[in-house]
């Protein structure tokens, strides 16, 4: 008999909800597969769950406060469950959970579980546990999770998410990231093509490839050599039924030539990518441990614009950085004027306890650095709707990933990761059709379905 057999009790609820980066949401994803065989099935709301999770963000401000607050308002739900003889197990897990375990346990006794991301494997095992006692589990086991976690259990849908790398040794000396997820590590390609075939076996047309510092992939192959990520998309793209490929995050210094080059010659490889610069300034590059010069960034985006002329590009920026002068933050201004972004995210410098940014000289006023990221802002925001509009009038290959059942729309994503809604039959959920695009926003975009057979485009636009 299973060992897990007396655990497994049918139409158990789990609610859990996500903050922050996509590898939040695989993880939750993963965590509820984990969970799936024990009888644990995902439901929208808190109320009557079994089991609550919060999976949760540390990358910038407020990330404690957000969860104690969230907390706070759960345990009522909690509370209600109890009276009615119901136990409610209350978790908390990601990375403020990793960096505030016992903090997490003390201010709320009500917590059952604090894990952290490297660790949720032993779910199971935690619960058992904990039906005794309260859990904290920040440990970093030398052993990947991903060795332990099951078969997915979990509808994917059309778009997925699959994490193939995790970590992060770069230590850019604002980011948590480094303390809270660990050194780097690449999963082997043989589970990673394993997992590609399920979830495409399971519908899932897209794959986006997740990692801290997703490039930096170095996973061993089938032939015994080291594989980069540009020959693991190369395989990936093999595979019959997955029509679309993405990954996220990269880092500058570890966009190689073969990667480049992947874009001029993988079709499927969608022509989008996010690549964080933070900043225009040589000096802040520096003092953020980047590891690298604006010029390098520049080349790289020459390079990819010859092999994938339609490439649309984003990053991040961070605003205020301690020690940023108003001329370094022209030139990241500079830098957006130049490059042109398709999309971009942008925030105000914001201090992690522990990291060395934090304790550094010249720490720029929170009125500066406001100021200086809506001046940001406005400039990206602009090029986005002006991107946006540039498609309008084009008929794009739209993946329609979500049903927005109220509206009788369904979303979708453009080959640029552009958001789309159309009005059409929600039995085309899951397809990539033809779609002439008629109308721009900042955000999204509307179009009109022409057909249902795809096209691939390449003019720059
Ligand atoms: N302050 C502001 N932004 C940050 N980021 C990471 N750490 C910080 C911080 N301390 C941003 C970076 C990174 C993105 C995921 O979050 O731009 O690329
Ligand atoms: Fe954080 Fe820098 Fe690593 Fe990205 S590369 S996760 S910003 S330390």
């Amino acid at each position: 008999m299973d060992v897990w057999d007396n655990m497994k009790e049918t139409g158990k609820k789990l609610y859990i909800k996500t903050w922050g980066c996509q590898m939040n949401v695989y993880d939750s994803r993963r965590m509820a597969d984990v969970l799936a065989p024990l009888g644990y099935s995902a439901v929208e709301t808190p109320d009557e769950a079994d089991m609550i999770i919060l999976n949760t963000c540390h990358i910038r401000e407020k990330a404690t406060d957000k969860v104690f607050s969230e907390l706070g308002r759960l345990r009522e739900h909690k509370q209600a469950q109890e009276k009615k003889g119901r136990r409610m197990l209350m978790a908390v897990a990601g990375c403020v959970a990793q960096a505030e375990g016992e903090f997490i346990m003390e201010r709320a006794p009500y917590v059952d579980m604090v894990f952290g991301p490297q660790t949720y494997h032993e779910l199971p095992q935690m619960i058992m546990r904990v039906t005794g006692e309260r859990v904290v589990n920040t440990n970093f086991p030398a052993e990947s999770k991903f060795d332990f976690l099951p078969d997915e259990h979990t509808a994917p849908g059309p778009s997925a998410f699959l994490s193939v790398q995790e970590g992060c040794d770069k230590f850019c000396t604002f980011c948590v990231v480094p303390y809270t997820r660990g050194s780097e590590y690449s999963r082997p390609v043989a589970a990673i093509l394993d997992e590609a075939r399920r979830l495409r076996d399971a519908g899932t047309a897209e794959i986006t490839l997740l990692g801290q510092n997703v490039n930096a992939y170095h996973g061993g192959g089938p032939d015994g050599k080291t594989w980069g990520l540009g020959r693991l998309l190369a395989a990936i793209t093999e595979l019959e039924g997955i029509e679309r490929l993405r990954y996220t995050t990269s880092h500058p210094r570890d966009m190689d030539d073969e990667l480049i080059e992947a874009h001029g010659a993988l079709p499927k490889l969608m022509p989008f990518l996010h690549l964080p610069v933070q900043s225009g300034s040589d000096n802040v590059l520096k003092a953020m441990n980047r590891k690298h010069e604006i010029s390098l960034y520049y080349e790289i985006v020459e390079k990819l614009r010859k092999a994938r002329p339609d490439i649309a590009l984003s990053s991040d920026f961070i605003a205020g950085f301690p020690g940023e002068t108003e001329d370094d933050f022209e030139q990241t201004i500079k830098l957006v004027r130049d490059i042109g972004f398709a999309y971009a995210y942008s925030f105000k410098y914001s201090a992690r306890p522990g990291t060395p940014a934090a304790v550094m000289q010249k720490q720029i006023s929170e009125k500066e650095k406001t100021a200086r990221l809506h001046h940001l802002q406005s400039l990206l925001f602009q090029q986005q709707t002006d991107y946006n509009s540039r498609t309008v009038g084009l008929t794009l290959p739209v993946l329609l990933d979500r049903v927005i059942e109220e509206k009788g729309q369904l979303h979708g994503r453009t080959p640029y990761n552009q958001a789309v809604h159309i009005t059409a039959p929600a039995d085309l959920y899951g397809r990539i059709i033809d779609v002439s695009i008629t109308r721009a926003f900042q955000n999204s975009l509307t179009g009109e379905p022409v057909s249902t057979v795809p096209v691939v485009k390449s003019a720059r636009i």
